[in-house]
């Protein structure tokens, strides 16, 4: 178990959010609480918090959620983590889909509870606004060290554990090549740093790009899904 040494990265706050972002979360909450209440009838009216997402391809959207110091601070103590729990692959997946992660629920309490909270207030609003759907429970959280050097390149994949995932940059600018590619629409380049990358895990074939040369691509990534649905699916009521 990793005790995080930044207290700052894991406090219960909204201080590394991205600003605009946080105030248009904020400003569409009720928006999205009165459009639910009279039972999602007509079409979600467009709030703020949905035009602060960019459609790079058609269900494949990227918005700002984290700001570049909160970014740099949760690299640095990423690098404290390093010497404490190493990077290692699942191996329940195929091996070209195997990619070096600390999974936050196992190795690091702190920063989950604190990513959940961002997850229930920042990056489910952004889903509900952007497809009208719930996703706040999380399948997984983890730091992923996803350089591809020694694979050449990661296999074309579903995450099957989640209904849409969210991937976020954490050092952008610190490698060359990376980025991702979507089956049938092409591959776009690394987002900036601390921006989300969203999308429908069950539809959206994708795999990451290698990186060219030296270097370390690191990858903030949420596995999401709606257990209410689940349950309903296998338990009925
Ligand atoms: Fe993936």
């Amino acid at each position: 178990m990793y005790e995080v040494k930044n207290y700052m990265i894991a406090l219960q706050s909204h201080w590394g959010i991205n600003q605009p972002t946080f105030k248009a979360a904020k400003d569409s909450i009720p928006e999205i609480i009165e459009y639910a209440s009279n039972g999602a009838k007509t079409k979600m009216p467009p709030t703020s918090l949905r035009k602060m997402a960019k459609r790079i391809f058609p269900d494949v959207f990227s918005f700002p959620l984290l700001r570049r110091q909160y970014c740099k601070m949760l690299m640095e103590e990423i690098n404290h983590m390093k010497k404490e729990i190493n990077f290692t692959v699942n191996e329940e997946e195929n091996l070209e889909r195997q990619i070096p992660e600390i999974v936050l629920a196992e190795h690091c309490p702190d920063l989950y509870s604190h990513f959940d909270i961002v997850v229930k207030t920042i990056i489910n609003p952004m889903i509900i606004c952007l497809w009208q759907r719930n996703s706040a429970d999380i399948a997984s959280i983890q730091i992923a060290n996803y350089n591809l050097q020694e694979k050449d390149q990661g296999a074309f994949h579903h995450d099957v554990d989640a209904d849409v995932s969210v991937v976020v940059p954490l050092n952008t600018g610190d490698y060359k090549g990376g980025g991702t590619e979507f089956h049938n629409h092409g591959k776009i380049k690394p987002i900036p740093t601390g921006h989300a990358l969203v999308f429908p895990s069950f539809n959206q074939f994708h795999r990451g790009l290698p990186i060219v040369g030296e270097g370390d691509r690191y990858l903030l990534v949420f596995w999401l899904y709606d257990r209410s649905r689940i349950e309903k699916l296998f338990h009925g009521s």
